[in-house]
């Protein structure tokens, strides 16, 4: 992380910042691409999600980035039971959700995908559960990043249609990061 740290900056997008450029290989990841230039600066200015880049250190160049919104986990009460409550089975788990995550087919297996995943838990943790109902951070993952975000800590909601999805949901319980 701290040799990561003298190449990169982590921060929020800002007006001038240039955010295409982002090379994401195969063509299934080009609404990831799409999303950062043509949409992502939008939806900040109507406060409907918040986008994290990563740019190269004294540079314009956009690496990665990562993106929020409030969210919530909504599953069968008698399939799961995600607070493990014996007095309360809720259907809806107030979250915070990965909207979208991608970093450079450049500069992948570089662990800049774990550092925006822990931008992301910390977020969620210290600044959002403390001030607001929040016990989950989730993502609706694509097949491919599964285990990415296993690796990460991430657990597949166990219900039969979420096994099923095209992109299943994963969520971290905050109480317990
Ligand atoms: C998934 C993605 C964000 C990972 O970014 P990254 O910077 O390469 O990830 P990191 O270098 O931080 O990898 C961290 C760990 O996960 C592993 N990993 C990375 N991508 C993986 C994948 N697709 N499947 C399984 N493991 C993966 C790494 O090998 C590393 O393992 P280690 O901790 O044992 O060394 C990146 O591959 C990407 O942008 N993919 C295309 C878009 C996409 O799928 N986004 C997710 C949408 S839900």
């Amino acid at each position: 992380m701290s040799e990561l740290a003298d190449h990169f900056d982590i921060r929020p997008i800002a007006a001038d910042d240039r955010l295409n450029g982002l090379s994401l290989g195969d063509s299934k990841f080009t609404p990831l691409k799409i999303f950062l230039q043509k949409h992502a600066r939008t939806l900040e200015a109507q406060s409907l999600a918040r986008t994290y880049g990563v740019f190269e250190t004294g540079g314009a160049k956009v690496l990665g980035y990562i993106t929020l919104v409030c969210g919530e986990i909504v599953a069968d009460p008698d399939e799961v039971n995600l607070t493990k409550d014996p007095a309360y089975r809720y259907r809806h788990y107030p979250a915070v959700k990965i909207a979208r995550l991608a970093v450079d087919k450049n500069v992948r297996k570089n662990g800049l995908g774990k550092v925006l995943i822990e931008l992301a838990l910390g977020i969620a943790k210290d600044r959002i559960s403390t001030a607001a109902g929040c016990r989950f951070l989730v993502v609706d993952s694509k097949q491919d990043a599964v285990e990415f975000y296993q690796k990460r800590g991430f657990t597949l909601l166990g219900t039969q249609t979420n096994l099923m999805r095209s992109d299943p949901i994963l969520f971290i319980d905050l109480q317990k990061a």
